[in-house]
């Protein structure tokens, strides 16, 4: 089957796999659900592979979905190799009580030319198309918004970020330059979905560096535009037990992944290729996508893909009972996670 349709197909069953443990108050659960939803729909499919570069942990803490692992059709050794990174619930919390900012999501791009990011933070500057040529995050934040004000001739321009301690002071100073702030908890791959779909100009903040990769995938695909900076853990939590932990930990993840805290990442270094591919779909409301329904035996799911700066948002309808007889592996998971 189409590539393509695959990769949509699979954010769209992880959402409907979810439905069942949204707002259920367990991480764990719903992530499960949408992470067997990958598998399934991804596992045995014909005429590609998809190698895990940025998905669930390292193999010995993540039985599916792991780093390394490759899916897809196993046994023709001539069909073409893809990377993806992967998150089935990006926004486990908002998930598991049916806040806003939650999707799943997967992006994929020519074999080696993603670049495996450890769990670490990472300063995010995700720009709309209007602005690719303003932002130099190696100039700060603020100089990076004065040149967006400039090239937009106007004030009002409006930012996401995440309502962290972390962010108070940035989010103070964007209000007293006339920025028109929207503040969520988490979830800043929607975010910057929202961007792409036009409902804001920008989102900026630190947050995972693994969803960088995403992000990036995104803003490729969109004809948009991200920059990034991995940040020390001890700068977002500096009195916590684990920071003192986390710096051994985080020298041997930077020797490892050959990156360092200085570099200003483009989208490009953390994904190579003009020709990737990225795709959600909606979990819970909150951003642009629509959240996963199910209404008299249909599922309503709205997903969005972006590839060659094009970019689609879909609302489909899966009736039970016609998807059970097309797809035996659909049919099983529907099963399994009806509610
Ligand atoms: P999870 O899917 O791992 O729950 O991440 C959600 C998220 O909000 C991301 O969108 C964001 O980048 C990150 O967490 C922010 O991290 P923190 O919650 O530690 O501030």
């Amino acid at each position: 089957m189409n590539r393509d349709i695959v990769l949509l197909r699979t954010v769209e069953v992880a959402a409907i796999a979810s439905y069942k443990y949204i707002g259920k108050k367990d991480k764990d659960l719903v992530d499960q659900a949408a992470v067997e939803a990958f598998e399934v729909m991804l596992k045995n499919e014909k005429g590609f592979k998809l190698k895990v570069v940025n998905g669930e942990g390292e193999l010995d803490q993540a039985p599916m979905l792991f780093v390394g692992q490759i899916l897809g059709d196993l046994e023709d050794p001539s069909v073409m190799t893809y990377d993806v990174s992967v998150d089935p619930v990006e926004g486990t919390h908002p998930a598991a009580y049916n806040f806003a900012g939650s999707i799943a999501t997967i992006a994929f791009s020519k074999e080696n030319t993603m670049l495996q990011l450890p769990e670490m933070y990472m300063e995010k500057l995700f720009v709309s198309t209007d602005f690719i040529d303003q932002i130099d995050l190696s100039k700060g934040i603020i100089s990076c918004i004065e040149e967006m004000q400039k090239h937009a001739n106007r004030k009002d321009l409006k930012c996401i970020i995440l309502d962290k301690p972390r962010h108070k002071e940035v989010i103070e100073k964007m209000n007293e330059m006339g920025i028109i702030v929207r503040l969520i908890q988490d979830g800043d791959v929607l975010a910057a979905i929202d961007v792409v779909n036009g409902d804001a100009d920008f989102v900026y903040g630190i947050g995972g560096a693994p969803e960088g990769s995403l992000m990036a995938s995104l803003a490729i695909s969109s004809g948009c535009k991200m920059q990034s900076k991995l940040i020390r853990y001890e700068e977002v939590w500096p009195n916590e037990q684990e920071t003192k932990l986390r710096k051994d930990k985080e020298k041997a993840w930077l020797d490892k992944y050959n990156l360092d805290f200085d570099s200003i990442l483009d989208d490009f270094d953390l994904v190579a290729d003009k020709s990737a591919r990225f795709f959600a779909a909606g979990l819970t409301a909150g951003g642009s996508l629509k959240p996963v329904d199910y209404k008299d035996g249909k599922f309503y799911v709205n997903a969005f893909m972006s590839s060659h700066g094009m970019v689609r948002n879909i609302d489909s309808v899966y009736d039970i009972e016609k998807v059970n007889v097309l797809k035996p592996e659909i049919k099983f998971l529907f099963d399994k996670y009806k509610r």
